[in-house]
C-alpha cells in the first residue's frame, strides 16, 4: 500500500484493520477499522496529522515514506492522544528529528505520559493558527471529544478540517476513502460509532456544532473510517445535530434479560405489560444476543430506568446479562431507576447480585423479585406490579 491523494498535496496516510472486531475491549465493529493518519505538504514542510496504533507503525511509515522522507517531516500534529493515533509515535519520532509535536497542553501531557520521555513540541491555545507559507493550520479545541486533550486542526484555505474521532466511523473502505454520498452500512457503523464514543459527550457535541457550520467545511478528515465531502458531509452534520438533541425526560424503560427455559422471559413480558399499563414506554433486549448488551446499554442512555433479569445459575447471575451490568458506568448512567427479575431453581442470588451492583453504581433501586421456576398467575401479577413501581418512581422523581 502507498499513500493516497485526497487533495491537492495531501495524503492519506493511515492504516486498515479490516479484521477487527472488537475496539478498545468493549466495542463490536463489524465493519473492521481505519486509523487515519495525514500528510500535508506545505512552502515550511511537511505535516503530519495524527499517526496509527503502534502495530500499524510499517504501514504508516511505508505510506509517507512514497511521499516523503520522514526527516522531512517539520509538523506532527496531534488531535488526540489515544493511542490508536499515537501510538506509532512512539517508534518514528526517532527518525523525524526535525518535528516539532503541536498539540493542547492535555495532548502534549498524556504523550509524554505514554512515551516516558520528553518531547520538543508546542502546545496550542484554542483559535491558534500557524502559518506554513502557503496554507495555514488553525487550532480548535474540543474538550471532552472525547477525551480532554481533544481539539481539530483545520486548513483555513483548503477548508478540510482534521477532526480526529468527530464524524469517525469503525468502517474499513475498500478502494475509494472519500464518501461522497453515504449507504445504510456506513449510516449504521457511523452512528454506531457515535453512540458509543460520544454518547456521554452529547452536551460537548452540542457545543462544537454551535462553533463549526456545516458550509465552513469542504472536505472533514475524521481518524476513523471515510472521509466526507458533499452529500455525506451534509446528511452526518445533521446526523450529529440530531443523535446529540437534549432529550426530553421520558418515561422509558429497558427491559434486558437472558432466560433459559422462558420462565425469566415470562416474568419480562409481564413486566413491559405493567411498564405500558402505567403509561410508560419499555424497549426489550433479549442478552443472549451477540449486540443485545451493547445495545440495551446505549438504549439505557435516553431511557430513564432499566429492568435486568437473569436466571440463577450456579449461584450467580449468568454472563450475558454481567456482560451488561460491566457496561453501566456510574459516570454516564448514574442516577437512572433500576430493578431486577429472575427465575430460580435452587438458591436465586442472581436477583440480590443485580441490585448490588446497582447500588454500586448509585442508581435509584426499586425493587427485586424473584421466582422459583416457572411464574404462577400471582407471581406474573407481582412482575406486572414491578413494571408499574418502577414507571412511578420515574414519574416522582420528575
Ligand atoms: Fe480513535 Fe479516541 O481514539
Amino acid at each position: 500500500m502507498s499513500a493516497i491523494k485526497i487533495a491537492q498535496d495531501i495524503w492519506w496516510v493511515g492504516a486498515k484493520d479490516p479484521e477487527l472486531r472488537t475496539f478498545d475491549i468493549i466495542m463490536h465493529t463489524p465493519s473492521g477499522s481505519t486509523y487515519n493518519s495525514y500528510l500535508v505538504k506545505s512552502d515550511s514542510g511537511f505535516v503530519l496529522i495524527d499517526a496509527v496504533k503502534e502495530t500499524f507503525t510499517k504501514n504508516l511509515v511505508e505510506n509517507i515514506k512514497s511521499v516523503c522522507s520522514l526527516d522531512e517531516i517539520k509538523y506532527i500534529i496531534v488531535n488526540h492522544t489515544e493511542p490508536d493515533h499515537s501510538g506509532a509515535l512512539n517508534l518514528i519520532l526517532k527518525d523525524c528529528p526535525n518535528a516539532t509535536i503541536y498539540g493542547t497542553n492535555a495532548a502534549i501531557t498524556y504523550l509524554k505520559a505514554q512515551l516516558n520521555r520528553e518531547v520538543t513540541h508546542v502546545i496550542v491555545e484554542d483559535g491558534q493558527e500557524l502559518n506554513l507559507g502557503n496554507r495555514t493550520l488553525k487550532f480548535a479545541h474540543f474538550t471532552y471529544l472525547h477525551w480532554p486533550d481533544s481539539m481539530f486542526t483545520i486548513l483555513k484555505e483548503d477548508r478540510i478540517a482534521f477532526t480526529c474521532d468527530v464524524f469517525g466511523a469503525h468502517h474499513c473502505w475498500n478502494k475509494e476513502p472519500i464518501l461522497h454520498n453515504s449507504n445504510d452500512l456506513y449510516d449504521e457503523d457511523i452512528h454506531n460509532y457515535f453512540v458509543s464514543i460520544f454518547g456521554p459527550y452529547h452536551k460537548y457535541i452540542r457545543n462544537m456544532l454551535a462553533k463549526t457550520k456545516c458550509e465552513d467545511f469542504n472536505l472533514v478528515c475524521p481518524s476513523h473510517g471515510c472521509m466526507i465531502t458533499g452529500n455525506s458531509w451534509k446528511q452526518f452534520y445533521e446526523h450529529y445535530v440530531q443523535w446529540s438533541k437534549e432529550k426530553a425526560k421520558r418515561l422509558t424503560v429497558v427491559v434486558a434479560y437472558a432466560s433459559v427455559y422462558k420462565f425469566t422471559k415470562m416474568l419480562s413480558d409481564a413486566i413491559v405489560e405493567g411498564i405500558k399499563s402505567a403509561g410508560g414506554e419499555a424497549l426489550v433486549f433479549d442478552l443472549e444476543k451477540k449486540s443485545g448488551p451493547f445495545d440495551a446499554t446505549n438504549a439505557l442512555i435516553d431511557s430513564a430506568a432499566v429492568i435486568i433479569g437473569s436466571p440463577t445459575l450456579v449461584a450467580d447471575a449468568v454472563p450475558p446479562v454481567w456482560a451488561m451490568l460491566g457496561r453501566l458506568n456510574p459516570q454516564v448512567h448514574k442516577k437512572k431507576v433500576a430493578a431486577a427479575f429472575g427465575s430460580y431453581g435452587w438458591s436465586g442470588e442472581a436477583v440480590p447480585h443485580i441490585l448490588e451492583r446497582f447500588t454500586q453504581l448509585k442508581f435509584k433501586v426499586v425493587d427485586g423479585l424473584k421466582v422459583r421456576f416457572r411464574p404462577t398467575p400471582e407471581d406474573l401479577n407481582k412482575a406486572r406490579e414491578l413494571g408499574i413501581a418502577v414507571v412511578e418512581r420515574i414519574k416522582s422523581e420528575n
